[in-house]
């Protein structure tokens, strides 16, 4: 234990040296810098954020820490070793994301490519301090924002995050590209009881939604509140606020979709509901998100609801999706 808390802040050291030195890369980075400026950021933003430049070389951290050839550079992910055995930079000509864990400390990147290239975004890989399933990015960054505004949203993306930040919108973070886990949920639920989804607007973004929404039914309380807003297809929040405007998202906001909403019409748009089949089909794919759900007033808003559409009599929804009495915590 103590040999792993040795490891972790060695670890930060390294990470910090690192994000030290990607910061100053990109004050005499012209072409980040330009970068920068057409995404609409600010010298400001990209200073609250602690965005850098990891430049070309294949060395370049080199300059940044006493030793290259360091083994926990590579365990931290910074330095990749190839198959003949010679060390290089995993991040080169990327835009640097510093990721900071709930409590401040620097635990990864995300890097993004400004040209034509994969992968866009480049991440720190799993390490003992970094795990993209438990991290949200920018919830550190956020923690006042989301005190005083009473609630957090949840996007995709890195710049999703800066994006509502630089106009006004700060209490934003992000899953970093992965599924929303129920361990993510938690660490919304502790910073927030009201949560919004906002997702990107594409088929992916909105399967990001429901794969959310499964993650969030264990958790549900009754006086937490989970929404969901959708935006238009082509349209992610950094698009979106960058052409509509901040109030234009905050009145998004305010109109997004209660889960319950989300969940039944989404039940309902996948079965002609017109049919007895397709109701059918409909209990049977309900029984298990509502089995999900811990008892309470909401479960049984739910079950009612479901019962309405269905068209079943609740008692006949209670025997096909029997239910147990385990309230929340
Ligand atoms: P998107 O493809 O929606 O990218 O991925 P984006 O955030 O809108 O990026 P911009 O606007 O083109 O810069 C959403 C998130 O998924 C992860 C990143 O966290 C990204 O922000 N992702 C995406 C990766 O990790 N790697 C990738 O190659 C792509
Ligand atoms: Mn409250
Ligand atoms: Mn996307
Ligand atoms: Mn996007
Ligand atoms: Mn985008």
């Amino acid at each position: 234990r103590a040999q792993r808390e040795a490891v972790v802040s060695r670890h930060g050291q390294l990470l910090e040296a690192a994000n030290k030195w990607y910061r100053q890369q990109l004050r005499t980075a012209p072409a980040a810098i330009a970068y920068l400026k057409k995404r609409g950021l600010s010298g400001e933003i990209a200073a609250r954020f602690g965005l850098g430049w990891a430049g070309p070389e294949r060395q370049g951290l080199a300059a940044a820490v006493e030793d290259y050839n360091d083994q926990l550079l590579v365990e931290a992910g910074l330095v990749i070793v190839n198959d003949e055995g010679r060390r290089y930079d995993r991040f080169r000509e990327r835009v640097m994301f510093p990721i900071r864990n709930a409590r401040g400390h620097l635990i990864g990147f995300g890097g993004r490519i400004i040209g034509p290239g994969e992968p866009k975004y480049l991440n720190s890989p799993e390490t003992p301090i970094f795990s993209k399933g438990t991290e949200l990015y920018g919830l550190w960054e956020a923690r006042q924002a989301i005190r005083s505004a009473g609630m957090v949203v949840v996007v995709e993306g890195y710049m999703d995050v800066v994006a509502l930040a630089q106009l006004g919108v700060e209490c934003a973070v992000a899953t970093l590209g992965t599924a929303t886990t129920p361990v993510h949920v938690q660490k919304l639920l502790r910073a927030s009881d009201h949560v919004v989804f906002s997702f990107d607007g594409d088929k992916a973004g909105r399967r990001a939604a429901w794969r959310a929404l499964e993650a969030c039914l264990p958790l549900l309380r009754d006086d937490v509140s989970l929404r969901f807003l959708f935006l238009p297809a082509e349209h992610d929040p950094d698009s979106y606020v960058r052409e509509f405007g901040a109030e234009a998202f905050r009145a998004a906001l305010r109109e997004a979709q209660s889960l319950s909403q989300f969940m039944l019409s989404e039940l309902a748009s996948r079965h002609p509901m017109d049919e007895a089949e397709g109701r059918a089909r409909c209990v049977h794919d309900a029984r298990p998100l509502l089995q999900a759900m811990p008892a309470g007033a909401l479960r049984l808003q739910v079950q009612r609801e479901l019962a309405q559409l269905t068209r079943l009599t609740p008692e006949e929804l209670g025997q096909l999706i029997p239910l147990q009495d385990v309230p929340s915590g």
